[in-house]
Parts: structure tokens; sequence; C-alpha cells
């Protein structure tokens, strides 16, 4: 595997998850094979488990890490082409990209959607620029419009929680006061797709993901219908994709509640975290033994170490 920038980028998605199963066991049985390499983790945006986890993964299998957080550390990065810079950005990326990756081995980069510009977001234009410039491998620690590693640990948190053969999946928008990407919501529904399970999406109107990735995946707006007979809950905010990065609604009536869960088959609730408590979901269902949010965020270190060791496997 040259880059990961998708989870098509995985040419086996069942083989990824059982290898990030065995990693969970014996995580330094591979700890050779980054020996001298560096990680370079580049942050447009904040974090706490894409870093921490990704910066474990890397550790677990031998690899330096550098950091840059380019929100207050770096120059502000221009990535247009054949510009005058007489604004705010002080380097080109053509020479932020060169330089970079003389100092390290592989890239992961983080860099959320602006929610302003659809055209420009799907574009990809940081992470599709870095891996223009520079001459290593990029992966994705959250684009505009994906989040593979957050996806391919959700898809190993659900092989370990599940006790059927085709668990009901059910992903439902909930309410945040603030406009949130698509990111999580896309790799999620790309994740499942893949996998044999009886899967619905549920939101409100006018909050429907983008087409082009829910395909036919069937999309109801109520809540309630879709939780019946549940066997894994995946709450997750995002803003309007038809009005862009706009939010419509705040209300408290898509939140998940303990009384909603009575609707499902004693399903398992996951979210990605960071989570509004008494926003996105109650307390009573964020404190209760069938939720999976931590082992979820355990498990990122696990899919970084699958991506890492593929990348470092391809020399
Ligand atoms: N789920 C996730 O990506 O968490 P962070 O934004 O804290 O990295």
């Amino acid at each position: 595997m040259k880059q990961f920038l998708t989870l098509d980028d995985l040419p086996n998605l069942h083989q990824a998850i059982s290898d990030g199963i065995l990693l969970k066991k014996d995580p330094y049985a591979f700890e050779y094979i980054g020996n001298r390499k560096t990680l370079g983790m580049l942050f447009f945006n904040p974090s706490l488990r894409t870093r921490l986890s990704t910066q474990r993964a890397a550790q677990q299998l031998g690899l330096k890490t550098m950091i840059m957080n380019f929100s207050n550390e770096s120059w502000n990065l221009e990535f247009e082409d054949g510009i005058r810079m007489g604004g705010l950005s002080s380097e080109h990326i053509k020479e932020a990209a060169g330089v970079v990756s003389q100092y390290c081995d592989v890239l992961a980069i983080r860099a959320f959607a602006s929610l302003t510009d659809k055209e420009k977001d799907e574009q990809e234009i940081v992470l599709n620029s870095f891996i223009k410039y520079s001459n290593i491998p990029v992966i994705n620690m959250e684009s505009a419009t994906s989040h593979p590693l957050q996806a391919l640990a959700d898809a190993i948190t659900i092989k370990e929680n599940n006790l059927i053969k085709r668990p009901k999946i059910v992903l439902s928008w909930a309410p945040h006061p603030k406009a949130l990407p698509h990111a999580v919501g896309n790799s999620f529904v790309r994740m499942v797709k893949q996998l044999d399970f009886n899967f619905i999406i549920t939101n409100p109107e006018g909050y429907e993901l983008d087409p082009k990735i829910t395909g036919d995946i069937p999309i109801i707006n109520s809540q309630k219908e879709a939780l019946k007979g549940a066997d894994f809950v995946y709450v997750k905010n995002w803003s309007s994709y038809s009005n862009y990065g706009k939010i419509l609604r705040t209300d408290e009536e898509w939140m998940l509640t303990k009384e909603k869960m009575k609707i499902t088959n004693n399903a398992k609730f996951m979210h990605c975290l960071p989570v509004r408590r008494n926003i996105v979901a109650s307390d009573d269902v964020l404190d209760s033994d069938d939720s999976l949010v931590i082992e979820q965020a355990n498990n990122r270190t696990f899919a970084a170490q699958v991506v890492l060791k593929r990348i470092l496997e391809n020399g």
C-alpha cells in the first residue's frame, strides 16, 4: 500500500480488521519494521485520539514521530499555483512539502473541511497537494471528506462485539451546536457498505449525506423506526450536505437517550468522540455498559498500526 486516503486504499477490509485484532494481541510483534524511520504528523486542526493513537501505533512499530501544528506553530501555507504571495501566507506548499519529505519517511495529515465551499472541500486540496509535492507516502488522519482510520477502528470494534451473523447497524444523525463535517459519516458508510450488515441511516430531512456515498442504502427520517431491532447504534452529527455546511436544526428531539435504546435489540452504542454529553447522547447512554466509545478509541491505535505497517512493508 502506497498511501491511505480512503478505505478504498485497503485491498481487503476483512483482512485489515483481522490484522488489527492480531496486532492488539501482540502490539510489539513488528517493532523492527519502523526502525530508523520517521512518521511526520501534520495537523491543520485539533485532535486528541488521532494524534495520540497514531503516535502510539508508530511507536509500537519502532517509528519515530515528528509533530507539527500548522494552526499555531508553522508558517501559513499557500496552496494556489502561480499566485503572487502578498497576503497572509508565508510559504508555498511546493517548498513546504518538498522540505518535510526530506525529514520524514511517511506523512500523516489532518485537514478538515472548510464547510463553506463544497467544491474546494471535495478537491481535498491539502492532502492532494502534499501528495503532489512530496515524494513519500501520505496517510489521511481526517480530511475534508473522509476519516478512514476512524472507520477501520469502528469496523474492528464491531467485529469484536458482534454476536450474530448479520447485525443491524443504524447510523443516526444527532444534534450539535456547531457545524461539523461529513467525514466520519462518509467513512462509516463506506466501511459498512463493504461488510455484510443490515444497514440503515436515519436523519432529519435536509441532512442526507452525499448521495454518491450513500447510494442505495435506506435512509429514513424516523429515528425511532430506524432503531427498532438495532444491534449497533452509531450516532454522529454532521451539517447539511445539500445546504452545504449549514445547521438546519439543533433541537433535542434527535439526542440518543436510554429510552430510545430500549427500542433496540440491546444495541451497543458507538460514537467516534469527542462527544457533547446531553446534546448528542445522554449521560445514561454514554455511561452504560453498552457504550463502546472507549473501546473505539482504543482500536484507533490498531487501525493506525495496520495502515502504517502496510505502508512500511511496501518499502
Ligand atoms: N475521533 C477522532 O478523530 O478524535 P480526535 O478528533 O480527538 O482525533
